[in-house]
């Protein structure tokens, strides 16, 4: 369902209403499967990868074991020379001991890249609130770009500057949500043919009460004529299936959650910059949570 903006004009959907009065727990669920929508077919792939060398190594360690038992066999029954030198040829040809270490690190390293792209997918998915918690951003910032690190690299290249060093309160799956509508709007803001020239700069850093988080993109800007428009729930400019415009509506939703705020400007030099403040650990929240 999607809002047109008869000023932008860009807008292709079906002309359907919003309902009256929508429900914002509701919304922000339809939001977060949103993304987990657009985001499975990219995180199967991740999968993919790590799976297809940990069963490589697997079947390498398999070869090498099955040449050791053998040797190991041989041995017991024989010390002459040539049974040693025989046994210790079969484990050359099956990769020899050295390699031993390498496949299972391998293994490994895949095994773990498999782990933390699952938890990175379930944070994102968690329905039920999480009481607040001390949250490092950084952490919840790459996790998020993660999952997305595929269809960005082919957008633009990523720069981090992370400075932060204060830890915020917040529910950890929440700002999740949060993060990858930026980043999402960023990357799709980045439009192909030129990914080189394009970037998606992440930073952060502390502020006099909490920090001061912001993604910068190098794409299309926002026009001067829908930018009161951009966080009104379903406004979007975007192709059906691309965008369900709630993003941003629920991305400051969470934020005003949290006692911070979000901002955004677009420079002359082009692009957008989203900023979001977040009040630090500890500190009560400058005004109280919103509802509704
Ligand atoms: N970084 C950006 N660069 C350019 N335009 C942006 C950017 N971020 C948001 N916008 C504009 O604001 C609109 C609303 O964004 P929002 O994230 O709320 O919805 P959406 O991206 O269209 O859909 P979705 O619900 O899938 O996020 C977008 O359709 C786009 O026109
Ligand atoms: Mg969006």
């Amino acid at each position: 369902m999607a809002v047109r903006s008869p000023r932008c004009g860009r807008n292709t959907h079906p002309p359907e209403d919003p309902p009256a009065s929508p429900d914002p727990n509701a919304l922000m669920i339809a939001d977060r499967l949103a993304s987990l929508g657009t985001l499975v077919a990219g995180v199967a792939h991740e999968i993919n990868n790590p799976i297809t060398y940990v069963l490589g190594n697997l079947g390498d360690l398999d070869r090498l074991v099955g040449a050791m038992r053998e040797a190991i066999l041989t041995y017991r029954g024989s010390t002459t020379p040539d049974v040693i030198a025989s046994a210790e040829t079969k484990i050359f040809q099956a990769g020899g001991l050295e390699v031993l270490d390498e496949i299972l690190s391998d293994a490994q390293e895949g095994a773990v890249r498999i782990r933390d792209l699952v938890r990175d997918l379930l944070l994102l998915s968690r329905v039920t609130e999480q009481a607040s918690t001390p949250v490092n951003v950084h952490e919840i910032l790459d996790s998020s770009l993660r999952l997305v690190a595929k269809q960005l690299a082919a957008r633009a290249v990523l720069v981090r500057d992370y400075r932060a060093t204060r830890k915020v309160a917040g529910d950890r799956a929440r700002l999740a949500q949060v993060f990858m509508n930026l980043i999402t709007n960023a990357m799709q803001a980045c439009t192909p043919p030129d990914p080189p020239r394009h970037s998606i700069v992440v930073r952060t850093q502390n502020t006099d009460a909490g920090i001061e988080l912001e993604i910068q993109d190098s794409g299309n800007g926002i026009p001067e004529e829908i930018q009161h428009e951009i966080f009104t729930p379903f406004f979007t400019t975007k192709d059906l299936g691309e965008g369900t415009g709630l993003g941003l509506y629920i991305s400051r939703r969470i934020i005003e959650q949290h006692g911070g705020s979000i901002s955004f400007r677009c420079p002359p030099s082009g692009g957008t910059i989203f900023r979001v403040h977040l009040p630090e650990c500890g500190v009560p929240p400058p005004h109280p949570p919103q509802e509704g």
